[in-house]
């Protein structure tokens, strides 16, 4: 089975990081998040993988090309304007074939596709959707379905009001072909405002896959941090660079240690890592590849990407701070906070 993943959008909600790496290629815990949904596929047997891109098309490319060094085969499409998430599957039809499994390309999951693929063929389904329980679904694509799974409404971002259910689409589907004729080909078209709701209303089989797992739409800043923290916290299984060095704590190569360093969370470090005397981390923190840290930093619950200097005496908490930034000695840093990509705070700064 070939697998497609939509990862054309712009990220709005992820800026201003978002300004220079798409979405799917911001590292998680080092990683670049597509190749977690890599990993998941392959577990599951698929390795030929679609990618619809759009925005930043070529950052793509040039992080995974063929996709060889995964043992996958990627083929791009690439839509020269965004044409939303229906209208980026019909401009890939041509490099499908059978039932095609479709990812959005900002899930964090651990979803038993092979589970999902059965229930899809059991119940001989023309689109299944994952589906997955949300607090609030009015951020998401409310999906309500019967005892026996089958769909009877589509409500995309409902408000408080229209909110009957708390299953939400999570983004996962299967296809069979004659849902991909359905779609109108060379225009702006949405798969959850337009598909699937004219699908239903024709009668067509749609079903919603409901089984426990872990799910993460990782499309706002919250969002994108949790998943780190979750990570860390076990609470989705999946293979995270480097390697465990000391209790709760695991780095990549070459990474130093100054003394007394104190870790009462959990600190995952990339290559490169240079950490200072008496740092203290508290929470879930990730440090990216050449990060260092100066003297008697204070840092908790915060994402540090490639190449950040932070320097003596910052306190760092709940914050996001992109790639190559410098951080001045005893500079405050409150929760929130997101620095872009090259920021430099000045010492003594309160932000
Ligand atoms: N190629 C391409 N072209 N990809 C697109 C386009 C486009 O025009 N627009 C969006 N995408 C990709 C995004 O990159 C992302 O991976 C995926 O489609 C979903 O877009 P989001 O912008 O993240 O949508 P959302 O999170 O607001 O809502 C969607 O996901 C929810 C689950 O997280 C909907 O599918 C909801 O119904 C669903 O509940
Ligand atoms: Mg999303």
């Amino acid at each position: 089975m070939k697998a497609l993943i939509l990862i054309g959008g712009m990220g709005t909600r992820l800026r201003p990081l978002t300004c220079v790496t798409p979405k799917p290629l911001l590292p998680i815990l080092n990683k670049p998040f597509l190749e977690y949904q890599i990993d998941l596929l392959k577990r599951h047997g698929i390795t030929d993988v679609v990618f619809c891109v759009s925005y930043l098309p070529r950052s793509f490319k040039d992080y995974f090309g063929t996709g060889e060094k995964w043992g996958i085969t990627i083929r791009y499409v690439h839509e020269k304007s965004p044409l939303g998430t229906g209208g980026a599957i019909r401009n890939a039809m041509h490099a499908l074939k059978g039932t095609t499994l479709i990812l959005n390309g900002d899930i964090l999951t651990d979803i038993d596709v092979t589970k999902f693929i059965a229930y899809h063929r059991a119940k001989k389904a023309c689109v299944s959707i994952a589906l997955t329980r949300v607090k609030d679904p009015t951020a998401y694509g409310l999906i309500e379905t019967d005892k026996n799974g089958k769909i009877g409404q589509f409500l995309e971002k409902p408000s408080w009001e229209e909110v009957t259910c708390n299953t939400i689409n999570a983004g996962i589907y299967l296809f069979e072909p004659l849902a991909l004729e359905h779609i109108p080909a060379g225009v702006h078209y949405s798969v959850e405002r337009g598909l699937f709701p004219s699908l239903l209303e024709q009668n067509f089989p749609l079903f919603g896959y409901t089984a426990p797992y872990y799910w993460m739409d990782i499309g706002t800043v919250e969002k994108y941090m949790q998943a780190h923290a979750d990570i860390m916290a076990n609470r989705i299984k999946v293979a995270i660079a480097g390697k465990k060095c000391m209790k709760n704590v695991s780095a990549g190569k070459n990474v130093k240690f100054g003394d007394n360093l104190q870790c009462d969370g959990t600190l995952v470090c990339g290559d490169s890592v240079i950490i200072d005397d008496t740092v203290t981390f508290s929470g879930a923190v990730s440090l990216g590849n050449g990060v260092t840290i100066g003297k008697g930093t204070v840092i908790s619950d915060s994402v540090i990407l490639d190449g950040t200097r932070i320097g003596e005496g910052v306190r760092l908490e709940k914050v996001l701070i992109g790639k190559h930034c410098v951080v001045e000695p005893n500079a405050v840093i409150s929760p929130g906070t997101v620095l872009g990509d090259k920021t430099t705070i000045t010492r003594y700064s309160k932000l």
